[in-house]
């Protein structure tokens, strides 16, 4: 079972996760349960993640590459293994992070390019996510939270409107593909966007055995 977490910065994916992780590894063991994320999530991956978040690269293609290259790192060393293993994997961030933030957010990206870039991980057989759970909230109470944990990086200072784009290519995303997407409301208080994310997990886990 493969769950992903996606949503702008400061959507709260990643203390979500947290919780996924700890119910998952309360019902099924640590052993059976593996929490990663995107950039970086890799033995090495420490590196990349830096080299990206610091401002490491100047041209669009250059980053929609990168973060796919830190991808295929991440599947063949992390996600493949553990999928074959019968675990269960939570990654923060996967594919849609790259298409939302390199691609949809992107205006000087057309038609074209833009389908090219989306059939890629097709193209390149990454594993499919089981459920993409996306935390949904607007862009400017998402920039409050940020401001108020007061960590960023370089892509957290692209701005309001940049991110108003990436919530945006998430949508478009999500209309053409959403099957597997679960949209949360993640501006309520963190119990009752668990309470969702939680139902879910153990409705799907519930069809798997
Ligand atoms: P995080 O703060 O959720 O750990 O993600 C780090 C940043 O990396 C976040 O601003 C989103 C960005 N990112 C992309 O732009 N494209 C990608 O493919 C991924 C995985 C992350």
């Amino acid at each position: 079972m493969f769950f992903v977490f996606e949503g702008i910065d400061g959507s709260g994916k990643t203390t979500q996760a947290d919780r996924l992780e700890d119910m998952l590894v309360r019902r099924f063991g640590s052993r059976n349960v593996v929490r990663t994320r995107e950039p970086g999530g890799w033995d090495g991956g420490d590196a990349a993640r830096k080299f990206i978040l610091d401002g490491g690269l100047s041209s669009l293609w250059g980053e929609f590459f990168f973060f796919m290259l830190d991808r295929c790192e991440h599947v063949e060393r992390v996600i493949r293994p553990a999928l074959s293993a019968g675990k269960i994997v939570l990654s923060d961030r996967y594919t849609p992070s790259t298409l939302a933030y390199q691609v949809f957010s992107n205006p000087a990206i057309d038609e074209n390019a833009a389908l090219y870039a989306s059939r890629l991980a097709d193209v390149i057989g990454l594993p499919v996510p089981d459920v993409i759970f996306f935390l949904d909230i607007d862009a400017g109470a998402a920039s409050s939270r940020l401001a108020s944990r007061g960590e960023t990086d370089s892509f957290d200072g692209r701005g309001h409107g940049y991110f108003e784009r990436v919530k945006a290519g998430y949508e478009k995303i999500m209309a053409s593909s959403g099957d597997k997407w679960v949209k949360i409301d993640a501006s309520r208080d963190p119990e009752l966007v668990f309470g969702d994310i939680a139902d879910e997990a153990s409705r799907l886990m519930a069809l798997r055995d």
